[in-house]
C-alpha cells in the first residue's frame, strides 16, 4: 500500500523555495510524519501579484496537495497567509495552517522593532491592523533573489535593502519564509538585533491541529515527495543548502 494512503502526509505550500526553510523546521519536529512540498517557482515571486493571481494560483497548489494525498495544508508563505488566507481555508477541503507574522514583542524590550516582508504582506490587513508599533519596511525585490540566486549568494543584494531600514532597529521580524535562507548573513549585517521569525509557531499550530486529521506517525522510514513544475529544483535546494546531513529516516524523493 502507498505510504501516503496508509499514514497520510502534511502538504507544505510556496511560491517556491521559501517554504523549504518551513519544511525543514517541521521534519526535524515531526520525525514520524510524511510530508509533500509544492512550490510553484515558476510564478514565485508572489509578493506583488494581484489579489485575484494569488486566489488562482493557491488553488492549483492546493489540489495538487490534495490529489497527492496531503491531509492538512501547510501555508509556508506570508504572502498567501496574510491575504488570502480566508479564501484558501473556503477552498480546501483538508486544514489549513498559516504561516503569519507574530507581533508578539515586550514593547519595553525594543524601542525600533521592525517587520520586512513583501509589498503585499506589508500592505495586507493582517499586517496594518496588528502591526502598528513596528517599522513596516516592504522589500519588493529580495524574495525574487533568493530564489533565483540562492546557490551564488553573492548575487542577492540583501545588505542594499538592510541599509534601508531605520537605523535603530534591534528587532527585526522576518516576515517572508524565502528570507529564512539569509538569516546569518542578517544577524551578522545587523549583530545588536534580535532576528525572529515565524517557524516555531508554525510547528506549534500543526502540533495543535495534527489531531484533527487523519495523518499517522509512520513506522520505518518516513517519506518526503517533492512536486509541482519545479520539483527538481526545490529538493536540490533542500538537500544542499538545508538538509545536508539528513537524519537516516527520511527518504527524500522528488516527483518521477
Ligand atoms: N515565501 C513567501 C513569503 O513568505 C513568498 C515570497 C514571494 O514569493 O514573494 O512571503
Amino acid at each position: 500500500m502507498d505510504i501516503f494512503l496508509k499514514y497520510g502526509a502534511v502538504g507544505v505550500m510556496d511560491s517556491g523555495i521559501g517554504g523549504l526553510t518551513v519544511l525543514n523546521k517541521l521534519l526535524k519536529s515531526f520525525p514520524k510524519l510524511n510530508f509533500i512540498y509544492y512550490g510553484d517557482n515558476q510564478n514565485a515571486p508572489y509578493g506583488n501579484k494581484s489579489i485575484r493571481e494569488l486566489k488562482r494560483l493557491a488553488l492549483v497548489g492546493i489540489d495538487a496537495l490534495v490529489g497527492n494525498g496531503a491531509k492538512i495544508i501547510v501555508v509556508a508563505c506570508n504572502t498567501l497567509s496574510t491575504t488570502i488566507l480566508d479564501y484558501i481555508k473556503a477552498v480546501s477541503p483538508v486544514p489549513v495552517i498559516p504561516t503569519l507574522p507574530n507581533n508578539k514583542i515586550d514593547k519595553n524590550e525594543f524601542k525600533s522593532p521592525t517587520l520586512i516582508a513583501t509589498p503585499n504582506t506589508i500592505l495586507s490587513k493582517y499586517v496594518i491592523e496588528n502591526f502598528n508599533n513596528f517599522n513596516l519596511v516592504p522589500l519588493p525585490f529580495l524574495a525574487g533573489e533568493i530564489e533565483r540566486f540562492i546557490f551564488s549568494p553573492n548575487k542577492i543584494s540583501l545588505e542594499k535593502d538592510l541599509n534601508a531600514l531605520p537605523t535603530d532597529v534591534d528587532y527585526l521580524y522576518l516576515g517572508c519564509t524565502h528570507y529564512i535562507f539569509l538569516k546569518e548573513r542578517i544577524n551578522a549585517f545587523l549583530p545588536r538585533a534580535i532576528i525572529a521569525d515565524n517557524l516555531s509557531d508554525v510547528a506549534l499550530s500543526l502540533f495543535n491541529t495534527l489531531d484533527k486529521t487523519s495523518i499517522k506517525k509512520v513506522i520505518g522510514k518516513r517519506k518526503v515527495l517533492f512536486i509541482g513544475g519545479s520539483h527538481n529544483y526545490n529538493y536540490t535546494v533542500f538537500k544542499k543548502v538545508l538538509w545536508s546531513k539528513g537524519d537516516g529516516k527520511t527518504d527524500l524523493q522528488s516527483l518521477k
